[in-house]
């Protein structure tokens, strides 16, 4: 999907795919999800999921199950769904609303939403027993524009550190303020990496989105984040286009404060290791991933708008979701068809281009966090 061609001085010469294990590997899998999804911020989602007391939702990664909500002083928390006498997961049903507290079925140990063990019968029995001992398994939970992140780290980095770069970038789009229109899932036969990597570039735009380039060409625009965790930069709509859309014109209100500048960009960014953000003057896309394994991918995609452009019927946002499920399901097919070639016997790293410096910082990235920098990733150097 993004670009781009004009890219500061980045020294990718020589920088190749990676290897076939990071693509097919049990192993390299779990270390990645052991090194990255379980100690970097992971998106999981818009907090208007939970916008009153009591709301919650499950989030599943891997094995862990975790309950997100709001409690009763409106704060937003996560804990792990295991219940702290025999484990038992305690809560079954995908989103909802508690009353006060959340019971376990099993036993009928009852915790405060804040995490609190509040009620376990006869547990006076228990020699030594304090309930205080006995809190929830909490996870680290942050808000950002609207949208809801996890860490799993126990001690993890502060998400104001981790996210410095990006905090108050997107200001003007009003993110925060915006309504979800749609949400799509796909279910993508291909490992996550492929789709940070085919997001990263558009040196395969034109072969593979006829509808996008007419609108975006492949060569426009520039890049304004190129190294660490979040990359990414814009790319310019011809003249007589207003926004990515079937039509090519706009499908809503300006979603913020936009500049001229701005009306005829559209923005895309690989906010790491599980989210990308592409924002267009009337609407905004979020797209996460959730790795389920070597091969396979789930994508959980959401449109975005100004709530005057849902509530204003003359306003056609189906214009902008098909524009883009349409776009999607194209990237998808080039991923599964990337993963399909590349765990034959027949797959051998090949060469990015200059047009793919993005996919380069990409895996210098994910190298980094597998603390394999240097090692094994197909000559980058
Ligand atoms: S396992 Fe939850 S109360 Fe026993
Ligand atoms: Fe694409």
């Amino acid at each position: 999907m993004a670009t781009f061609v004009k890219t500061r001085d980045i020294p990718i010469a020589g920088a190749h795919t990676l290897p076939q294990e990071f693509f097919i590997s049990p192993e390299l899998f779990a270390q990645e999800r052991e090194r990255i999804f379980a100690r970097r911020w992971v998106c999981i989602g818009r907090e208007s999921k939970i916008a009153s007391k009591g709301d919650y939702f499950l989030h599943t990664i891997g094995a862990d199950s975790i309950i997100v909500l709001r409690d009763q002083s409106g704060e937003i928390r996560a804990h792990y769904n295991s219940c702290r006498h025999r484990g038992a997961r305690m809560c079954e049903t995908a989103s909802g609303k508690f009353s006060e507290t959340i019971q376990c079925p099993y036993h009928a140990w009852t915790y405060a939403l804040d995490g609190r063990l509040v009620g376990a019968q006869t547990s006076d029995s228990i020699p030594g027993f304090d309930k205080k001992d006995f809190h929830l398994v909490s996870v680290a939970i942050a808000s950002w524009e609207g949208f809801l992140f996890i860490n799993q780290d126990p001690t993890p980095e502060p998400f104001e550190e981790a996210f410095a770069s990006l905090l108050g970038r997107f200001e003007r789009f009003n993110l925060p303020g915006l309504t979800v229109a749609r949400t799509i899932e796909y279910d993508v036969k291909a490992n996550w990496k492929l789709v940070f990597q085919n997001y990263s570039e558009c040196y395969h735009c034109s072969p593979v989105h006829p509808q996008l380039t007419k609108i975006t060409p492949s060569n426009s625009g520039e890049n304004d984040l190129f190294e660490g965790p979040f990359l990414g930069g814009y790319m310019v709509m011809n003249e007589q286009h207003e926004s990515l859309t079937m039509s090519g014109e706009a499908c809503g209100v300006t979603v913020g404060e936009l500049d001229e500048a701005d009306m005829r960009r559209v923005y895309y960014y690989s906010i790491f290791p599980n989210m990308l953000l592409s924002l267009h003057p009337d609407y905004v896309m979020a797209h996460y991933i959730t790795p389920v394994a070597p091969d396979r991918s789930l994508i959980t995609c959401e449109w975005l708008f100004h709530p005057d452009s849902v509530r204003d019927e003359t306003w056609d946002v189906e214009d902008g979701i098909a524009f883009w499920d349409l776009t999607n399901r194209q990237d998808w097919h080039v991923c599964e068809i990337s993963q399909a070639g590349i765990q034959s016997r027949g797959y051998r790293p090949g060469p990015y281009s200059s047009r793919e410096s993005l996919s380069v910082m990409f895996d210098r990235e994910v190298l980094n966090a597998l603390g394999r920098d240097g090692a094994g990733g197909g000559d980058i150097d």
